[in-house]
């Protein structure tokens, strides 16, 4: 028989040579596993630390749910043999990827190890970050990429510079689809900095973070200027002056949890709407500070930030861009548990005018809304366009018409309370009802009209009143008149262009009342490859 032939001690020798193999193979295993989870070594891990910045690990464990994260490609290596670099080759090559939860929600992660060959990206961890995005987009589930790198890795050359446009690529082929969010904790330079800028929202680190196309030394040796990394491309100069970054954060753990909070508004994917959660704060509390919040003076300031947190949950606002463009404040709130996006006049800065990094600013949150199934409520006090030759020549009516353009193209349920002034083209693009708003409410304290009494007066009556021995007396009769004419919510609302007027203390229930109202609604655009949004 063939037992024979072999026979008994045979049988065992084998079965322990392979259980030999396969304790060899587990030992093997767990080496590779822990040569990636120790990155470029203790050395510059504690570098890292040094800094202020937490390792490429750390950073997913306080992202995700505990024990939630699912690592994938942790044994991929790079293929470069140039440089010695077949001498340097570290599992994983220093990019961590994979999937985990957020609140119980599924996400795909990537984050770049900095203490391997400074997080560069070579070609085999762009295809990892590629992988795990195509999965995001197969399953509908936001995309994190928490950002730490030196760039393309300069070793691999045009392979590198490849995987950044296969990167590129399917952030662009994700936008609208899932949400995509870009924390960048060390640097970003050079055209690294393109994937975040094409994502949704980007946080940025203080003192930690810079993002950049041309470093300080080029910039110094093409146009001679002197400027610091931090001035140049620092979180403060991206939150406060570019508009590049939308969130700023104290710390890598305090960016982790804010892109928790700002997940928990989000939709998976743009098939579903945001989630709901219970609320405590009654939708039918009514708030009598609100009737005497706006000044009796009409140009005097309030802070439009007072109104949106007595009218929301709990008073509860996640500000989006709250340093730049200030004159505009949007964000994310909840009402009777359910997330909008606010977008909002600041009369306490500019007097509320609209510019052109606030109608940038708007237009493209507007868009991330519409895009993703959350409704909007506007809260208008706007006197009209910011005048002045540098926005002119800026091109103010190009930005300007881009928030207009998202409004008008925005099918999601949109309402707008006027809390003062809505004046001129402001009026028509701040949500207004001919471009599709669907409940207008407007406070007694509204002003609708083309412009502000006093400029119509001296253009209507320019002629008559340059005449005039009692110039001064019946100018100002005249101003009055006109205020009291058309400086008023009632015109609006007797054509039907507000839905009606209404006490300020009632703002919260009449817009939750106007959203389940909406829940259901449909509307649509023509049918179209894309519209050309005047970029
Ligand atoms: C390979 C890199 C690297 C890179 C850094 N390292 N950047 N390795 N490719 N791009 C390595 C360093 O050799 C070093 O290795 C380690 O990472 C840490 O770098 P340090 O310089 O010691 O760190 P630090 O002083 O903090 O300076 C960080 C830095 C600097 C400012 C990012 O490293 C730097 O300027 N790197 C080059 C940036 C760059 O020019 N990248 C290409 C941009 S062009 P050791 O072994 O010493 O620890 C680009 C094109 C993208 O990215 C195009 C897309 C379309």
């Amino acid at each position: 028989m063939p037992g024979h032939l072999y026979g008994p001690g045979l049988r065992v020798v084998s079965s322990f040579a392979l259980y030999t193999t396969v304790v060899n193979r587990l030992e093997e295993l767990r080496r590779r596993h822990q040569a990636a989870e120790q990155g470029g070594g203790a050395e510059r891990r504690a570098r890292q630390h040094q800094e202020g910045k937490l390792s490429a690990r750390e950073r997913i464990e306080l992202l995700l749910d505990d024990n939630s994260f699912e690592e994938l490609d942790k044994l991929v290596t790079h293929r470069c043999r140039d440089f010695n670099m077949d001498e340097q080759v570290i599992p994983g090559d220093g990019f961590v990827t994979g999937y985990g939860r957020v609140s119980g929600r599924l996400v795909y992660v990537f984050a770049q190890d900095f203490t391997v060959f400074g997080g560069s990206l070579s070609e085999a961890n762009a295809r990892k970050i590629c992988k795990i995005m195509d999965l995001a987009l197969k399953t509908g589930a936001p995309i994190i990429g928490l950002n730490d790198s030196g760039g393309a890795r300069i070793q691999e050359g045009v392979l590198s510079l490849a995987g950044y446009a296969d990167i590129f690529l399917r952030n662009t082929l994700a936008s609208g689809v899932i949400p995509q969010i870009s924390a960048i904790m060390g640097p970003c330079a050079g055209g690294a900095v393109y994937s975040p800028a094409i994502t949704d929202f980007i946080f940025m680190v203080d003192r930690t973070s810079y993002m950049f196309v041309t470093g300080p030394d080029v910039i110094k040796t093409v146009t001679h200027e002197d400027v610091t990394k931090e001035k140049l491309g620092g979180s403060m100069t991206h939150n406060s002056v570019s508009g590049v970054g939308h969130f700023l954060a104290s710390s890598d753990e305090e960016c982790l949890q804010m892109i928790r909070e700002l997940l928990s508004y989000l939709p998976q994917n743009n098939r579903e709407d945001p989630p709901r959660r219970p609320s405590t704060d009654p939708p039918g509390r009514m708030d009598p500070a609100l009737d005497s919040i706006v000044p009796a003076e009409s140009n005097l300031p309030y802070d439009i930030k007072d109104v949106i947190r007595r009218v929301v949950d709990d008073g509860e606002f996640f500000e989006v861009h709250q340093h730049w463009a200030k004159n505009l404040v949007i964000g994310f709130a909840r009402m009777d548990g359910r997330p909008v996006g606010v977008v909002a006049n600041q009369p306490a800065f500019l007097a509320g005018c609209l510019d052109i990094n606030s109608s940038v600013k708007g237009a493209r949150f507007v868009r991330f809304c519409d895009a993703f199934n959350v409704p909007l409520v506007t809260f208008e006090d706007v006197p009209g366009f910011l005048p002045g030759t540098e926005q002119e020549f800026g091109g103010i009516i190009r930005h300007g018409a881009k928030l207009l353009y998202a409004f008008a193209e925005a099918t999601v349920p949109k309402i707008t309370v006027i809390t003062r002034k809505a004046y001129g083209g402001a009026y028509c693009v701040m949500g207004s009802k001919h471009i599709r708003a669907d409940i207008n409410l407007a406070w007694p304290t509204a002003e609708v009209a083309v412009m502000g009494a006093e400029g119509a007066i001296n253009i209507i009556y320019r002629r008559e009143l340059s005449g005039a021995s009692d110039n001064g007396a019946s100018r100002q009769q005249k101003i009055e008149e006109f205020r009291e004419r058309f400086a008023n919510p009632f015109v609006a609302a007797e054509h039907g262009f507000v839905d009606d007027v209404i006490e300020p203390r009632e703002t919260r229930p009449r817009i939750i009342s106007a959203l389940h109202m909406l829940e259901n609604k449909v509307d649509t655009m023509p049918r179209k490859k894309h519209g050309n949004i005047p970029l």
